[in-house]
């Protein structure tokens, strides 16, 4: 049987990491794809040079060339500038914009048939952007923010209840951005409710926590932003859609009349709870949110609607 092939455009810090994940699983071959071609080369045989010891299978390979990413069967887009401290994501919107734009077109050549995970921020307008230049199936485009944005959630309840992480449930929707949507009401420890083991205040302190936790990494790192849950939570998608494993997690996908209206939101991507599997977005989730989330959720969508309206799509 044929690898599935993987390209990982950006061989930075979320690129590189996932290079070496991915490897590890033996899921596919690699292709790291960079404007600095030395730092793909580079990282890509420091990989393989680790492969003896390690024992993987996989093949990672570094280029500067799109013509060695022919036939992804998907392709992760982290290409793009990080955000620095004092930064929003939001600031990043139009210097981001021109490197998705410019990969989409090179995506579109060369994989038309690739399942594309965008994971450059601001999250939900690159993937907006990544769906609207490559012009795939919404069903092929996703962004990756949900589930990280759930395991920092999860980690960080587990941290305050004492009570191991494979116990934690937790769910967050809506944009990749500080007003993010954690829900409680589906967030769980052993199947039980986390009022169970939180106090509304403790709750509520988590749920702070959560929706600046990318903020809290990049003011400890100063040099940049998060880079190994980001790389653990792209894998967990590509090996949804590659095993067929078809997950519900939350991703960034595009919403419209067709699917039905999801709370009001269409024509935009914004996180949803979704079925991943071997068609890529087989599902979207509906949930029945509390008031309190229906408010967060619509202010959520709002922000990143007005981040999609500036972009010249
Ligand atoms: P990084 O700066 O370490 O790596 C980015 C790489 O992209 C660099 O090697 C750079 O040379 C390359 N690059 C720039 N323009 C390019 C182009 N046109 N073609 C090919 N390569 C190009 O950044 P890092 O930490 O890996 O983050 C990547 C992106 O992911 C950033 O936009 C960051 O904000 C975002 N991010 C998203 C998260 C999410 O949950 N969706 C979480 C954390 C970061
Ligand atoms: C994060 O959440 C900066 O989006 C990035 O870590």
């Amino acid at each position: 049987m044929d690898r599935k092939k993987i390209t990982i455009v950006g061989a930075g810090n979320i690129g590189a990491t996932l290079a070496l994940l991915l490897a590890r699983r033996e899921t596919a071959d690699i292709t790291l794809i960079d404007i600095n071609e030395g730092v793909a080369k580079g990282k890509a045989l420091d990989i393989m040079e680790a492969s003896p010891i390690l024992g993987f299978n996989a093949h990672v390979v570094g280029t500067g060339n799109y013509e060695d990413t022919a036939n992804s069967d998907v392709v992760v887009i982290t290409a793009g500038f990080p955000r620095k401290p004092g930064m929003s994501r939001d600031d990043l919107l139009f210097k981001n914009y021109e490197v998705v734009k410019s990969v989409s077109e090179k995506i579109r050549e060369y994989s038309p048939e690739a399942f594309v995970i965008v994971v450059t921020n601001p999250l939900d307008a690159m993937t907006y952007t990544a769906l609207k230049i490559t012009g795939f199936p919404k069903e092929r485009v996703m962004g990756m923010a949900g589930v990280l944005d759930s395991a920092r959630f999860a980690y960080f309840i587990s941290e305050k209840t004492g009570v191991s992480v494979e116990n934690i449930n937790a769910f967050v929707i809506g944009g990749h951005g500080d007003d993010m949507v954690p829900l409680r009401k589906f967030t769980t420890v052993a199947g039980l409710p986390v009022s169970e083991f939180l106090s509304k205040e403790e709750l509520e302190e988590v749920i702070d926590r959560t929706r600046f936790a990318g903020g809290e990494i990049v003011q400890l790192l100063k040099t940049g932003s998060a880079f190994y849950a980001p790389a653990a939570s792209i894998l967990e998608m590509v090996l949804s859609i590659l095993w067929n494993k078809r997950k519900v997690l939350s991703a960034s996908v595009y919403l419209d009349g067709e699917i039905g209206e999801y709370y009001g939101a269409s024509g935009l991507c914004v996180g949803v709870p979704i079925v991943l599997g071997k068609d890529g977005v087989e599902e979207i989730i509906k949930l029945d949110l509390t008031e309190q989330e229906w408010k967060e959720w619509k202010r959520s969508v709002e922000s990143v609607r007005s981040l999609i309206e500036k972009l010249p799509l």
